[in-house]
C-alpha cells in the first residue's frame, strides 16, 4: 500500500579505496558506502514526479524511466533533496541520488545497481560502470566490498579502525557529462596500449590491497593507493594539477601513507589513507577534508 505520509531516504556516496576506470571492463574494484549522505523527502502528489532543487529533475525522471522499463510501478511522487556530498567531486552524488529516488519512487523497494546505472545514462548519457550504484545500495557499515563487476558478486572485507581515510576536496569540478570519461572508456576498450597498462596493472593492485585491508598494513595499502594515483596520471591520464598537488601535499604529511585522486578523475577529490590518529593532521593542512567510514547502503532514514 503506498504511504499517504511524508517519508525520508537517504543515500551514502562511495569513496572507492582502489580499483579504477576497470568497473566498466569486468573488473574487481573495492569500495565502500561512506557517510557522506544524501536525503531526499517525499510526499505523494496528484500532479508530475518533481523533486528538487532543479539538478535533481533530470535523476527524479531517468529513474522513474529505468523503473518502468524494468517493469516497476512508478509511484506519484514530490520531494526535495538534501546532501553533504560534493557533486562532481568523485564521490558518486549521481549514483546517491538515482538510490534515493528509486526508493521514494517505489516506497522503499531496495533498487538494483543495474538499474540505477541505466537511470544515470538515461539522466546524464554517461556509460558509467556498476561500482557506484552497488557500492551506495549494498555497502555495509564498517565494511567495503571486493565486488566482481563482471558478476556482481562481493565479498566484504573489514576496514579496521587503525585505517583512517580521508576525502580532500580540492574544490575543482568537472562535469561527468563532458565526454571525456566516455573518451577513455572508448580507448581503454580499443585496446590503446597505455589505457590497458592502466587497466591490467590496477587490478593487480586492487587484490593487493585487499590483502593489505586484511592484514590492517596501513603503508602496504598507501603504496598501492599511491600506485594507483601515478597510473591514472601517466597512463590513463584523468589526473589534473590540482589533484597531483593535493596527492603531494598529503603524501608529505607524517602518518600518511599514501594519496591518489578518487573516482573518475579529471578534478574533484583525493582520497588519502593514514594510520588512525594521525588523520587531524590531514585535516590541518587542508581547507575541505573529511574523515569517512564505512556505512550501511541506501534505505529509509
Ligand atoms: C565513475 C563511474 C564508475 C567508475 C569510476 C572510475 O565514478 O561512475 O562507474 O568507472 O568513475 O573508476
Amino acid at each position: 500500500m503506498p504511504s499517504n505520509e511524508l517519508r525520508t531516504y537517504r543515500a551514502p556516496g562511495r569513496v572507492n579505496i582502489i580499483g579504477e576506470h576497470i568497473d566498466y571492463l569486468g573488473g574487481t574494484v573495492l569500495p565502500f558506502a561512506c557517510d557522506l549522505e544524501l536525503e531526499v523527502t517525499t510526499l505523494p502528489t496528484d500532479g508530475p514526479v518533481e523533486f528538487g532543487p532543479a539538478g535533481a529533475q533530470p535523476f527524479a525522471e531517468g529513474v522513474a524511466a529505468a523503473l518502468l522499463e524494468a517493469g516497476h510501478e512508478v509511484l506519484r511522487r514530490r520531494g526535495e533533496v538534501s546532501s553533504t556530498i560534493p557533486t562532481g567531486a568523485g564521490l558518486s552524488s549521481s549514483a546517491a541520488l538515482s538510490a534515493a529516488l528509486a526508493l521514494a519512487l517505489t516506497d522503499g523497494e531496495r533498487p538494483e545497481p543495474a538499474l540505477l546505472q541505466r537511470a544515470e545514462f538515461l539522466a546524464t548519457g554517461v556509460p558509467s560502470g556498476v561500482m557506484d550504484q552497488t557500492a551506495v545500495v549494498k555497502g555495509r557499515a564498517g565494511q567495503a566490498l571486493l565486488l566482481d563487476c563482471a558478476t556482481g558478486a562481493i565479498s566484504y572485507v573489514p576496514v579496521p579502525d587503525e585505517i583512517a581515510f580521508v576525502v580532500i576536496d580540492t574544490g575543482t569540478r568537472r562535469d561527468l557529462a563532458d565526454g571525456r570519461y566516455a573518451q577513455r572508456r572508448a580507448e581503454v576498450e580499443a585496446g590503446e596500449e597505455r589505457r590497458m597498462r592502466h587497466a591490467s596493472t590496477e587490478q593487480r593492485r586492487v587484490y593487493e590491497a585487499a590483502d593489505a585491508l586484511r592484514a590492517c598494513d596501513v603503508a602496504a595499502l598507501g603504496a598501492l593507493l599511491y600506485g594507483t594515483h601515478v597510473s591514472l596520471r601517466d597512463d590513463f591520464e584523468v589526473s589534473s594539477e590540482a589533484l597531483d598537488h593535493a596527492v603531494e601535499t598529503a603524501m608529505s604529511t607524517d602518518g600518511c601513507h599514501g594519496a591518489r585522486l578518487v573516482g573518475a578523475g579529471f578534478a574533484g577529490c583525493v582520497l588519502a589513507v593514514a594510520e588512525a590518529g594521525a588523520e587531524s593532521r590531514l585535516l590541518d593542512r587542508f581547507e575541505t577534508a573529511w574523515r569517512v567510514r564505512a556505512v550501511d547502503g541506501a534505505g529509509p532514514a
